[in-house]
């Protein structure tokens, strides 16, 4: 049985329209580094924006959890994974959200009652205990026993944004006899699926109030009731990586049994890599954010490809990467599109990993060279600059005859991984509290400026790229010269002046066949979803575009170009900024 399809044709014929899968990379929103949970792209429509599918959504979302990243390894978690979803903007809540999970659990799956449990929420000193869910699954038939209600059935991602109390859903996942009493710290319950009401918004200060409309927000975790469907316990042996694995196993002649660790790392990481890469974000790797973690997964994998024996120079990663766009694209079609930048980015990243290392190992004996141990601040400096994980510096050091301070190490690595968590939850948050003012007016001058471009500097110019901080925005657009100062300035002031002629900017929904006939600019059309939004600007400017916008360009103040350079061949780049 294909699940995610069955999924989606059940949620279809209870009235939900599926929407496309948006990209890992957040759009416009430098804030957040990847969509970690269905639900996050959703979030206007959550807080009351109108979405153009309707009230009722269903989809299948990729998502990059990083939290752990260097626990990844067991069995069962993964830093990419698909969320199957389906939300209730202000439509059905409780009641039917309840029982449309307990029907595709029982109906369509098949799962047997007694191998089912939940939890919902207990209460607290706002909020009261969720009875309402509690006697929907007595209704439905779960018995009281099999019924746990806890504190934290509450769901919100990050610190704040739109919340609300949550059931869970538990399958028994043993062929031991199945206890009467549900036990939720019993591990051979495993969760789900988690239904979360969303009827509230938290503030930075902790404040909770109603939104405008009670919603449903649900996702199952498509890695884990595959394997549960196949009667696994490890995900690595469902049909989703079996190929993988025995992949793996071809390449290095060696059984999964006894290996898992490594072939689990070199399997995930290479997927979420592929991924990472095909998105239309295009992320490369870097010593910074997204392109940062990119990194550590390609050179975490070929560390434990390493460990496995391969020869790293060899095209084993291609190969696995081949298999996984293989298996994949017809869910994700960007994989087939952007397969050799894909490959690109693994062959490059590790030319340029093998150099680290061996500059890595000559500075290793450098530091060393007057001391018998090496210190935490060395291991963690080998560990930082250089990439090496805490064991390659204890095996080279063992080499050598040398004592690690393995203790210290990890007393430093936890430190630093407090702060970029604190870190990435800042980002989280900026991202679910959408954009600001200021970003918002970046985003209509990003429009204005694409028009000035056009009228001052070549008609075909266009938009490649953008990027927008609350600082500055960047553009990308095709050009085969220097812009002179002349024309730099003529840009700045046609800008400013549709900026003082206040004109007013309008939204209008339409199908993707309507907006590009109606000569919208329709740069990346492929990302949207079948109904999109055109905003116009005067008579200069209409372009496709998720938005948000301001409603008048006055509003924008003034605007000025601070740079412009070479940004590739053929393709040249403005910074620049509003006053
Ligand atoms: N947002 C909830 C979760 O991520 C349900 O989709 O678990």
């Amino acid at each position: 049985m294909n699940v995610r399809d069955e999924y989606i044709k059940f949620f279809e014929s209870k009235g939900h329209k599926q929407i496309p899968s948006s990209p890992i990379v957040p759009e416009n929103d430098p804030t957040v580094l990847f969509n970690t949970a269905g639900m996050q792209p959703l979030v206007p429509y959550l807080m009351g924006e109108v979405h153009p599918y309707g009230k009722r959504l269903c989809d299948y979302q990729k998502c990059v959890r990083l939290t752990d990243l260097d626990e990844i390894g067991d069995g069962t978690h993964h830093t990419f994974f698909e969320m199957l979803g389906n939300w209730s903007l202000g439509d059905y809540f409780k009641h039917e959200s309840i029982e449309y999970s307990f029907d595709f659990l029982t109906k369509v799956l098949n799962i047997p009652l007694e191998r089912l449990a939940v939890t919902v929420f207990k209460g607290d000193e706002n909020i009261p205990l969720d009875e309402v869910s509690a006697d929907r699954w007595k209704e439905l038939g779960i018995s009281s026993d099999r019924i746990a209600y806890l504190d934290d059935n509450f769901w919100i991602a990050g610190d704040s944004g739109p919340c609300g109390s949550d059931t869970e859903i538990f399958y028994f996942r043993s062929d031991e006899e199945i206890p009467d009493k549900f036990d939720p710290e019993d591990e051979r319950w495993v969760e789900i699926w988690n239904n979360v009401f969303m009827e509230f918004y938290k503030d930075e200060n902790g404040n909770i109030s109603e939104l405008k409309q009670k919603n449903v927000d649900t996702g199952m975790g498509l890695e884990r009731i595959v394997s549960v469907m196949e009667g696994v316990d490890d995900n690595y042996l469902s049909s989703i990586w079996k190929d993988v694995i025995d992949l793996i196993c071809e390449i290095t002649g060696l059984p999964y049994e006894g290996n898992e660790k490594a072939m689990r790392i070199v399997a995930d990481h290479i997927r979420t890599a592929t991924f990472i890469a095909a998105d239309p974000a295009k992320v490369k790797p870097s010593n910074t954010d997204r392109g940062y973690i990119l990194r550590r997964l390609i050179r975490r994998f070929i560390r434990y490809a390493k460990k496995l024996g391969i020869d790293i120079n060899s095209d084993f990663d291609e190969k696995i990467s081949l298999l996984i766009i293989d298996k994949y694209f017809k869910y994700y079609p960007e994989l087939n599109d952007n397969k050799k930048e894909v490959l690109e980015v693994l062959k490059n990243e590790k030319v340029k990993f093998n150099r680290t290392l061996e500059k890595g190992l000559r500075e290793f004996d450098k530091l060393l060279k007057n001391s018998n141990t090496v210190d935490k601040n060395i291991a963690f400096k080998l560990y930082d600059t250089y990439g090496f994980p805490i064991e390659l510096t204890v095996e080279e050091a063992e080499v050598r005859g040398m004592d690690v301070d393995v203790d210290g190490f990890y007393e430093k690595f936890h430190e630093h991984q407090e702060k970029s968590r604190t870190a990435s939850k800042g980002m989280f948050k900026g991202g679910l509290l959408g954009h600001s003012e200021i970003e918002t007016k970046y985003h209509t001058a990003t429009h204005l400026l694409n028009a000035a471009l056009k009228k001052v500097v070549d008609s075909s110019c266009c938009q490649l790229g953008s990027n927008i901080t609350t600082e500055r925005m960047r553009f990308d657009f095709p050009c085969d010269h220097k812009l002179s100062d002349d024309e730099k300035k003529e840009v700045e002031d046609l800008v400013n002046k549709w900026i003082e002629e206040d004109y007013p900017v309008t939204k209008e929904e339409m199908s993707k066949d309507e907006a590009v006939k109606s000569g919208a600019e329709c740069r990346f059309i492929e990302k949207y979803p079948d109904i999109v939004s055109v905003y116009s600007i005067g008579d200069f400017s209409k372009e496709l575009c998720g938005g948000p916008h301001v409603s008048h360009t006055g509003e924008i103040g003034h605007f000025k170009i601070k740079k412009e350079q070479s940004s590739g061949a053929g393709v040249r780049r403005i910074k620049a900024i509003i006053e």
